[in-house]
């Protein structure tokens, strides 16, 4: 769909309605890309499709059209499996998102191995989702939650890794969802293997910005949502190693996850199957071969690229806003940035700005004790998609420059 030259980005706006809109009769600026990204036509389109002409449940039906729907939520299976690189479809299970895909593993392979006076491995700065399972899990197990330090640029200090022999897991985000940090987790998976932990990566904001390989990475499980990568919501992605999600207990049970029940026994399917109970979201889960194919139309290369110049040019205007205090200077970062202003609450900032038509974040993101390590209680965050324009970025500075100058008055 799109050439070798640089990304066309008038082409790329077209194929997202949503962008053309203004809000209080201000053009529409849309900086909250990592909370959740739009969506492209074609995605849009094939769940319209999907319940215009398929509508059917899966795995149940004998008649087409619940073969048609059975054969799309499989081709989708497919695709995520490829756009991974994953060893093999079955390692693919949908979820409702990275949320419960965490949740599942913790409740499942966490409670499996882990046992008293065992350890898990977070870090400093992940957001709740990442957080909170295994906060519960080690009470529920008595085991000790142990966590990676991040220093005052928002990086992971590896110097003070706490890996030991009784680290079971280790569960790290690849990317700061609120500082837009990349973490060096090929070599933190490694080290971890070596101990005999296994890990568990969020790559909820990895995996709009970055190429995955989870067989180059060798990581235990990985997780994401759809939603954040041109999707809809509430669909997630597990991948887990077969040998894993083969000994790991169901999470949820039902219909669907059996091969056969009585009474009072049950034979579960194999997995992926053994973790799909219920109906799940057949549209979101079948456009998101379409949003797939969206990115790989684009190509990660020149989305990267493109992504880098925005990033690079924002962090320029903001560096000449002396009223601008960056959070998180990490040198490897995806195109998310935190700040604060000097004499302005970041709630305040997001609604001034709300006002001139440009959406961002504020708060603490779901990362509180992040906040707790920076001092801070807040931030705002802005995060491109490939869909941002340099004129935005433009518009956002002069917003920005417009409500600091009002404060001064
Ligand atoms: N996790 C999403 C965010 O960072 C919602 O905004």
């Amino acid at each position: 769909m799109f050439s070798q030259r640089p990304l066309d980005i008038g082409q790329v706006r077209s194929l997202f309605p949503i962008l053309n809109q203004q809000v209080y009769n201000k053009p529409l600026v849309y900086f909250d890309n990592a909370a959740t990204v739009h969506k492209p036509l074609s995605v849009i389109d094939r769940a319209r499709h999907f319940y215009e002409q398929d509508n059917a449940n899966i795995h149940r039906g004998v008649h087409a059209l619940a073969a048609r729907s059975t054969a799309s939520l499989e081709a989708t299976r497919l695709a995520v499996q490829k756009f991974i690189d994953a060893p093999q479809v079955e390692d693919i299970v949908f979820t409702s998102g990275t949320t419960e895909g965490i949740n599942l593993i913790a409740a499942t392979y966490g409670r499996m191995v882990v046992r008293e006076g065992d350890e898990v491995i977070i870090s400093e700065m992940e957001h709740h989702a990442n957080l909170i399972p295994w906060q519960l899990l080690c009470k529920q197990q008595k085991a000790v939650l142990k966590y990676i330090p991040v220093d005052d640029k928002g990086q992971l200090d590896l110097a003070h890794f706490p890996l030991t022999r009784r680290t079971k897991i280790v569960a790290l985000t690849y990317v700061s969802n609120t500082l837009g940090s990349i973490n060096p987790i090929k070599t933190i998976i490694a080290q971890a293997h070596a101990k005999g932990a296994i890990v568990v990566i969020d790559g909820a904001q990895a995996v709009a910005h970055l190429p995955i390989s989870v067989t180059d990475l060798d990581c235990d499980f990985f997780v994401f949502s759809a939603h954040k990568m041109y999707g809809l919501t509430g669909v997630g992605i597990l991948y887990g190693k077969k040998k894993w999600l083969e000994a790991m207990p169901p999470y949820q049970t039902g219909g669907g996850m059996v091969q056969q029940v009585s009474l009072t026994e049950v034979l579960y399917q194999d997995p992926p199957y053994k973790f799909e109970a219920g109906t799940p979201p057949l549209a979101a889960i079948i456009s998101f071969a379409e949003a797939l194919k969206f990115i790989l139309s684009v190509g990660y290369a020149k989305l990267a690229a493109h992504e880098e110049h925005l990033l690079l040019y924002a962090l320029a205007g903001l560096a000449r806003i002396p009223e601008v205090q960056l959070v998180g200077t990490a040198a490897h970062k995806v195109p998310i940035i935190a700040f604060n202003l000097t004499h302005m609450h970041h709630l305040d900032v997001g609604l001034l700005l709300d006002a001139k038509g440009i959406a961002l974040r504020t708060g603490h993101c779901c990362t509180q004790p992040l906040m707790n390590r920076l001092g801070i209680e807040g931030v705002v965050r802005i995060s491109f998609a490939v869909y941002n324009t340099i004129e935005e970025i433009d518009l956002f500075l002069e917003a920005l420059q417009e409500i600091i100058d009002k404060g001064k008055r």
